[in-house]
């Protein structure tokens, strides 16, 4: 079994479409670890996002992250980080294949309503940011 963490970001929050994104989540064989809404201060998101901090979109991500309530979910499913890449589509929506999440439900390259993490290890990492093992232990099946 492999971890990854998906966020709903704060477009999608804005779209009312958690639910429509969670079911997409499960009916594609995810199962949800644990859940939870949450407002990022800068600090957090720029900790989050501390590997793109040298990339132009940097300051604007961080804003964008923090400007409404966001839903970090731990997944887990044998093959979670790359299944839910392929699910989640190209960074941005114009690229992203039909019926992926971004194609269905982000705005643009930016407000790309989900992120996901980008390998194993990241997978782990991220869902430890948000999630204590206790948290998820406390939900296993
Ligand atoms: P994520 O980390 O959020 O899952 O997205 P990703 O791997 O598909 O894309 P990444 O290159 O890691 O970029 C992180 C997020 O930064 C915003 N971005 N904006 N305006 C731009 O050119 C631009 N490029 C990236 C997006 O919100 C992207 O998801
Ligand atoms: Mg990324």
């Amino acid at each position: 079994m492999e971890r990854t963490l998906a966020i709903i970001k704060p477009d999608a929050v804005r779209k009312n479409v958690v639910g429509e994104i969670v079911a997409q989540l499960t009916q594609s064989g995810f199962n949800v670890l644990s859940l939870k809404m949450v407002r990022l201060t800068k600090g957090q998101a720029g900790a989050f996002y501390e590997v793109h901090k040298e990339r132009p979109f940097y300051g604007e991500l961080v804003d964008f992250m923090c400007s409404g309530p966001v839903v970090p979910i731990a997944l887990e499913k044998t093959n979670a980080v790359a299944d839910y890449r392929t699910l989640i589509g190209a960074t941005d929506p114009a690229e992203a294949a039909e019926g992926t999440i971004r194609k269905r439900f982000a705005s643009s390259k930016g407000e790309n309503a989900v992120h996901g993490s980008d390998s194993v290890e990241n997978g782990r990492n991220e869902v430890a940011f948000f999630f204590s093992e206790a948290e998820i232990a406390a939900n296993a099946r």
